[in-house]
């Protein structure tokens, strides 16, 4: 018998107890349900230290050949992808595998005749639209290393991400549309590689026909390329451990790092736990509401369906365009029957009331998903109730962009379900609580450090271009062990609930970022002297940004200044990194050895600035009078 495919609690326990028992009998078994061009002649090997671990060691494969080619010769013509446009009027546009696997192949050409080459790296900057698919799967099929960033970044953003990675080339489009706005998307392009020499490519769909600005020797219409090549282009063999990806996340520090994914051991989890957690089966219409630009749209979007000859949707828009029912007609219009979204977005439909919800059968739905952030209990019965009717299970699905898959959930019905837990770890991980010392609590009813002690196949393998900061990040606080930043409750049974980073990573409506990232956007105001960032609980985004800032004239600080501030954020970050309160402060509460308390930070922000604790040991006391007196 498989464990590739979990039918019931008892295969559960099963294939847990197997991958423990023999992880690497346990993932060569599952390894074997796909395509390699050579198979591997060891299943793992690994060191947490270094850290270096490898999967499917000196196997060959390539990740499209397994997520289309392989599915040609039965499934040619079932539907692959569906999009669904912004617009509810416009048509949605369907591939089946046939034709999915011609546009990639097209698209790969296109990529090798423009001088992009196995192992260049390639930053994508597109909208939700399907080029950004093709273009993703085109860069993996030629083993280009594709590094995605999500449209809402600014070109500031874009060209952090661009320079770190030394990409050659920028997939993009000339405009998006997001609800009832038209957005550039090639003018940000253009402003970002003003700084940008390693880019000799820029390949630009069309979407909103807008007139763009092109360099003669950098900019070309992907339009008039894809008239040029051939229409099939063999796989690219690439090595299990050679990368796949690079993608870019928030870290308590510095700037964001570049987080490396490889080809073997991503494509066998990805499938795996995509299979098992929404337990997909033939004829399905699954929807995962991310945008592609997350590490969920490439795991849950993209690779973990494919790779499963599943019929994935992506969708162009907003949940509350034209109005707060759009993800439920969608539901309802493609009979969809595994949903997958985050709680931000639960939260703010739930805050229109239920009409909308009310209105639509969403009778096709078996399995509903949530991730990105803890689903508070509320937000949890709702979407049970009123989404899922009380029929469907809800799949809390716990996991980072340096996990690659999914690590805590429950899958399908086949799980034990508490609301706001994401249940037990899915085969093959073993996740577990550290306390303060670093020693593992083997009870359960605790609260501890989640950690993971002993690796997985789609696990990071490095930072990119900063091997050091990744053993730094993940590897040093708990030697032996993954840390993964977040802090957890085990109940008596063993589920997991998630309580929240424990590290100076905020979480803004599904969206990481690091409180160090948020300040030096704000410190690029020449008129301020020093500011601190906190997450403080917020009604729909989970975490709001609360910033105090010190200026060098306190005669500056007022609205017009505020605006400036918030200008600054979008600039160096984007939109989605907005700042919801900006206080002005004459000081910061520090340690005698210069250190800013956030703990007390946090406390004022979160309102509960009567339990601040000692702070007799704070250089300035008074200041935190101060800063109470005047909290927003
Ligand atoms: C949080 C998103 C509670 C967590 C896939 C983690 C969650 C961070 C959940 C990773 C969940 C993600 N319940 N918290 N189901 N899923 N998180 O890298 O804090 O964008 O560390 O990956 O989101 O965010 P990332």
């Amino acid at each position: 018998m498989s464990h590739y495919y979990i039918k019931s609690p008892e295969d559960y326990a099963a294939a847990y107890q197997k991958s423990t028992e023999d992880p690497e009998g346990f993932w060569a078994e599952i390894a074997e349900h796909f395509q390699w061009m050579k198979k591997w002649d060891s299943v793992l090997s690994w060191d947490f230290d270094g850290p270096d671990v490898r999967w499917f060691n000196d196997a060959q494969l390539n990740i499209t050949e397994n997520c289309l080619d392989r599915h040609l010769e039965e499934r040619s013509d079932e539907l692959a992808l569906i999009w669904e446009p912004n617009e509810p009027s416009e048509d949605s546009i369907q591939f089946t595998y046939g034709q999915l696997h011609e546009e990639v192949c097209r698209y790969a050409n296109v990529l090798k005749k423009n001088g992009v080459n196995k192992g260049d790296r390639v930053a994508i900057y597109l909208p939700m639209i399907p080029d950004l698919a093709i273009a993703t799967l085109a860069c993996a099929r030629i083993g280009a290393v594709h590094s995605i960033v999500f449209a809402g970044f600014s070109a500031q953003a874009l060209a952090d991400r661009i320079n770190d990675a030394q990409a050659s080339a920028v997939l993009t489009s000339d405009g998006m549309y997001r609800g009832n706005k038209k957005l550039p998307v090639k003018a940000i392009v253009d402003e970002a590689l003003e700084h940008c020499p390693s880019v000799h490519t820029v390949l630009v769909s069309r979407r909103t026909d807008e007139e763009v600005p092109m360099q003669a020797e950098r900019d070309r219409f992907l339009a008039d390329e894809l008239k040029t090549v051939p229409s099939s282009c063999p796989a690219e063999p690439m090595d299990s451990e050679d990368m796949l990806f690079i993608l870019y996340t928030s870290g308590s520090t510095g700037k964001p790092k570049g987080v490396v994914h490889s080809c073997g051991g991503y494509m066998v989890y990805a499938a795996f736990s995509f299979q098992n957690v929404f337990q997909y089966a033939a004829g399905d219409i699954y929807w995962c509401s991310a945008d592609i630009g997350w590490i969920t749209g490439h795991s849950y979007i993209l690779y973990g369906p494919l790779l499963n000859a599943a019929t994935t949707m992506m969708f162009e828009g907003v949940p509350t365009y034209p109005d707060a029912g759009r993800f439920w007609e969608i539901c309802d219009k493609y009979q969809v029957n595994q949903f997958y979204t985050a709680p931000t977005a639960i939260r703010a439909l739930m805050a229109q009331g239920d009409k909308h919800v009310e209105k639509a059968q969403l009778d096709s739905l078996k399995v509903i998903g949530s991730v990105g952030e803890p689903i508070n209990e509320e937000a949890w019965q709702w979407y049970h109730d009123k989404v899922g009717k009380g029929r469907c299970p809800v799949v809390d699905t716990w996991w980072q962009t340096e996990t690659g898959g999914i690590m805590i959930s429950g899958l399908g019905p086949h799980s034990p379900m508490k609301a706001s837990h994401a249940g037990l770890p899915l085969p093959g991980i073993q996740t577990i609580l550290l306390d303060q010392e670093g020693r593992e609590i083997l009870e359960n009813e605790v609260e501890g450090y989640l950690c993971v002690k002993f690796p997985w196949p789609s696990m990071l393998r490095t930072t990119y271009g900063d091997h050091e900061r990744c053993k730094n990040t993940y590897f040093s606080n708990y030697p032996g062990h993954y840390f993964t930043g977040d802090g957890a409750k085990r109940d008596a049974d063993g589920l997991y609930r998630i309580i929240g980073r424990v590290d100076d990573v905020i979480n803004v409506s599904g969206h990481r970022f690091g409180t160090a990232e948020i300040e030096n956007a704000l410190n690029q105001d020449q008129r301020v002297a020093e500011s601190a960032v906190v997450g403080y609980p917020h009604d729909i985004k989970g975490q709001g940004i609360y910033a105090y800032v010190i200026l060098k004239d306190p005669i500056d600080a007022g609205s017009a200044m505020e605006n400036s501030l918030v200008e600054s954020v979008v600039r160096g970050i984007g939109k989605i990194a907005r700042p919801d309160k900006i206080q002005f402060v004459p000081g910061l509460p520090k340690t005698r050895s210069g250190k800013i308390m956030r703990r007390i930070l946090r406390k004022i922000a979160e309102g509960e600035a009567s339990s601040l604790g000692d702070t007799s040991t704070l250089l300035d006391p008074g200041v935190v009078e101060i800063i109470k007196a005047g909290a927003l």
